[in-house]
C-alpha cells in the first residue's frame, strides 16, 4: 500500500445493496477517502448510487465516487466486499454459504488480477469463512485478508450492556468472540466498565447475550436486513487501517495456536494498523469460554472442510 502524500487514498466496495451501499455513503460521510469506488453485478445499482452521492458532494468536499470496474482495484487501498446473498428471515449465516462462495470465486479472480498489495475487507456471510476462503486463494498473507469478525456483535454487546446499566457504551470493554453468527461467545469473565466489575445478574447475563447473539435476525425479522451498524463498525476498521491506528478491533483473522486453535478464521481482539492485522491478542479467557471458543472454532473447521479449497 503506497503512502506517500501523492498517492489518493482508494476504497472499493464490491457490492452496493444494503450493506455497501450504506457503507460507502458512511465513508463518505466521514470523509475518509479521495476515491470512492462502486461495483455491482447490478451496474445500474452502482451507477445510480454513484449518482447520487455525487450530488451530494457539494455538502461534503473533495472525494471522487464512481461506478467502476474491476480495474478500479489497481490503485485500492481497501477493497471492500458485501456482494452475494443476504438472509431471509429464519436462515442463519451459513445458510448463505453455498451461494456466497460461488460469488467469491468470480469476484476474488477478478480483484486479485488488479490489486496485490491492498488490504481485502470481508463482510459478506458467513464471515468468517467467506475471510478463509478469500486469503486461501488470495495467496496473500493473512494479515491483509480481514474479516469484519465479531465487531458488530461486540459493540451490539457492549450497547446492551451500556443501556441496562445507564452507562455511555462507549465506557463498557466487553467482548464477544468466535463465529460471526450463532456459536459466538460472550467474553463475561474480562468485561469491565473502566477497571469495574459488571454487577449483574445470571438472568439480565444470560438475556444481554441472547438479545447479542439474536439480534441480526431480530432485525431481518422486522425490516429485512441489517445495515447501519455494520456500515459503521466497517467504516471504523478501514479508519484503523488508514489512520495507522493500531486500534484493538474484534475482527476475523486467521488464528494460529490460539487457545489450542489453528486454521480457522474467528473474531478475536487484533490489533489494526496500516498492515491491516499487525498482532491477533491472546485474550486470557477463562476454562469455560476456552471450551467454548473451542466448539466455535470446530464448527467453523467443519463447513471450511464441506467446500473444498
Ligand atoms: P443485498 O442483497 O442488499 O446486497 C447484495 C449485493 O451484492 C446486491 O446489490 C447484488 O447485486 C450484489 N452482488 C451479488 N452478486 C454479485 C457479484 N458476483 N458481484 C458483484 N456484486 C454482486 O444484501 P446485503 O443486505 O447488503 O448483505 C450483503 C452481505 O453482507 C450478506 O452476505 C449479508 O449476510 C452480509 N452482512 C454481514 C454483516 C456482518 O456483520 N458481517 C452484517 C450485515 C450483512
Ligand atoms: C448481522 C449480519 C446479518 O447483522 O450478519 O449480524
Amino acid at each position: 500500500m503506497l503512502t506517500s502524500a501523492e498517492k489518493k487514498t482508494r476504497i472499493v466496495v464490491i457490492g452496493v445493496g444494503a450493506v455497501g451501499s450504506t457503507t460507502a455513503y458512511t465513508l463518505l460521510l466521514r470523509e475518509r477517502m479521495d476515491e470512492l469506488v462502486l461495483i455491482d453485478a447490478n451496474k445500474d445499482k452502482a451507477i445510480g448510487d454513484a449518482l447520487d452521492m455525487n450530488h451530494g458532494l457539494p455538502f461534503l468536499g473533495k472525494a471522487k465516487v464512481w461506478a467502476g470496474t474491476y480495474e478500479d482495484c489497481r490503485e485500492a487501498d481497501i477493497i471492500i466486499i458485501t456482494a452475494g446473498a443476504a438472509q431471509r428471515t429464519g436462515e442463519s449465516r451459513i445458510d448463505l454459504l453455498k451461494r456466497n462462495v460461488a460469488i467469491f470465486e468470480s469476484i476474488t479472480d477478478e480483484v486479485l488480477k488488479y490489486n496485490t498489495d491492498g488490504i481485502l475487507l470481508i463482510a459478506s456471510n458467513p464471515v468468517d469463512v467467506m475471510s478463509y476462503f478469500t486469503w486461501k486463494k488470495s495467496g496473500w498473507p493473512f494479515r491483509r485478508v480481514i474479516g469484519s469478525g465479531t465487531l458488530l456483535d461486540s459493540s451490539r454487546f457492549r450497547y446492551l450492556i451500556g443501556d441496562k446499566l445507564h452507562i455511555d457504551p462507549r465506557s463498557v470493554h466487553a467482548h464477544i468472540i468466535g463465529e460471526h453468527g450463532d456459536s459466538e461467545l460472550p467474553v463475561w469473565s474480562l468485561a469491565n466498565i473502566a477497571g469495574s466489575e459488571i454487577l449483574l445478574g445470571e438472568e439480565d447475563k444470560q438475556e444481554i447475550f441472547a438479545n447479542t447473539r439474536d439480534a441480526a435476525y431480530r432485525i431481518i425479522e422486522t425490516k429485512g436486513a441489517t445495515f447501519y451498524a455494520i456500515a459503521l463498525a466497517l467504516d471504523r476498521i478501514c479508519t484503523a487501517i488508514l489512520r495507522n491506528e493500531a486500534s484493538v478491533l474484534n475482527v476475523s483473522a486467521l488464528l494460529t495456536n490460539y487457545h489450542g486453535i489453528s486454521d480457522v478464521y474467528l473474531g478475536v481482539p487484533c490489533i489494526v494498523d496500516h498492515t491491516g492485522v499487525r498482532e491477533v491478542l491472546p485474550l486470557q479467557i477463562n476454562y469455560n469460554e476456552k471450551q467454548l471458543l473451542n466448539k466455535s472454532a470446530e464448527k467453523l473447521k467443519g463447513i471450511i472442510e464441506s467446500i473444498s479449497l
